[in-house]
């Protein structure tokens, strides 16, 4: 059996750990969208790397896990990639692979650039230094996987390194914003900036968004991953009336990964064949 990695990825974090640590332990890589619903998985070790959003795995990723027949691994892994703090976040993705009558063999957490509300809070020399620090991480993991070490999850207080009072500020702003607009002022709008270049269709992993009659349509399966926004090369995508600064968010992707990589990772393949990319 192979060693296989299954990532999810708004904005680059997560595809890069899985990446790197794939090529390390030669493990094949693939999105988690590309299973579908009864499908069987087998490996070796078998890796699952995505973002923690709101102390948690994705619901995208959870449901996908759910959705499954079976798993059957030697060894299986997850590595959380996160701004703020990881917290028990791996403990939640342990219970849902428990159903399946499956658990974690080790689970990481990798601090990474923050890519959402608050993450103007953060310099780009701190963004820096997360992402040299996330490389060393990454060597660790490798080393362990090469020598077989298992049997610990990470989890870490809400409170780590006090990021979370530092953002303090900015995120109470922004849930009075919330509290007294309704979640609804904060749909996703597309700005008269936007050059009809289809790239957040496309990089939406889970086809959530559909050009109809000239416009954009935002369907009701979105899981928050940002990836349509962050990527957006006019910046035109804006949460309601509100741009970036004014909602906390900085611009942000990883800068070694590209569009390209996780378009070839989304439903949206035929504008990958038709060259467009
Ligand atoms: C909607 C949303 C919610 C998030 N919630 C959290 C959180 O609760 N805790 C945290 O530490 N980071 C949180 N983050 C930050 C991401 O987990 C972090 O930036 C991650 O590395 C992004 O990975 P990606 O580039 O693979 O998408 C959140 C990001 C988004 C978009
Ligand atoms: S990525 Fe931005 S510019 Fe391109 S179509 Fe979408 S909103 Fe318009
Ligand atoms: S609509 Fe945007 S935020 Fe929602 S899942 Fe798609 S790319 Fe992610």
């Amino acid at each position: 059996m192979s060693n296989v990695t299954y990532y999810f990825s708004g904005t680059g974090n997560s595809y890069y750990v899985a990446k790197t640590i794939s090529n390390n332990i030669n493990a094949i890589l693939k999105p988690i969208v590309s299973l579908k619903k009864g499908d069987i998985i087998e490996a070796d070790t078998l890796c699952f790397v995505f973002p923690i959003y709101d102390f948690k795995p994705p619901k995208k990723v959870t449901d996908i896990i759910e959705n499954l027949s079976s798993i059957k691994a030697n060894r299986i892994i997850a590595i959380g990639t996160y701004g703020i703090a990881l917290s028990s976040s791996l403990n939640h993705f342990n219970n849902t692979l428990r159903k399946k009558g499956v658990a974690l063999s080790q689970g990481y957490g990798i601090k990474s650039p923050h890519n959402a509300v608050g993450s103007t809070g953060f310099t780009e020399e701190e963004n820096n230094i997360r992402l040299a620090h996330a490389d060393k991480k990454i060597a660790i993991i490798s080393k362990n996987l090469k020598e077989g070490i298992t049997g610990f999850v990470e989890r870490t207080s809400i409170f780590e390194d006090r990021t979370i009072i530092r953002q303090f500020p900015n995120l109470m702003s922004f849930l009075f914003k919330l509290i007294f607009k309704g979640a609804k002022s904060f749909s996703f709008t597309v700005m008269q900036d936007c050059i009809s270049c289809n790239q957040c269709i496309n990089i939406c992993p889970i086809n959530n968004i559909e050009w109809v009659n000239g416009k954009h349509v935002f369907g009701s399966d979105c899981t928050g991953c940002f990836a349509c926004l962050q990527w957006c090369p006019k910046a035109a995508i804006h949460l309601g009336k509100y741009s970036f600064e004014e909602i906390f968010i900085k611009h942000y992707h990883h800068p070694k990964v590209k569009a390209i990589d996780l378009i070839q990772g989304t439903h949206n393949q035929d504008h990958v064949k038709n060259g467009l990319y």
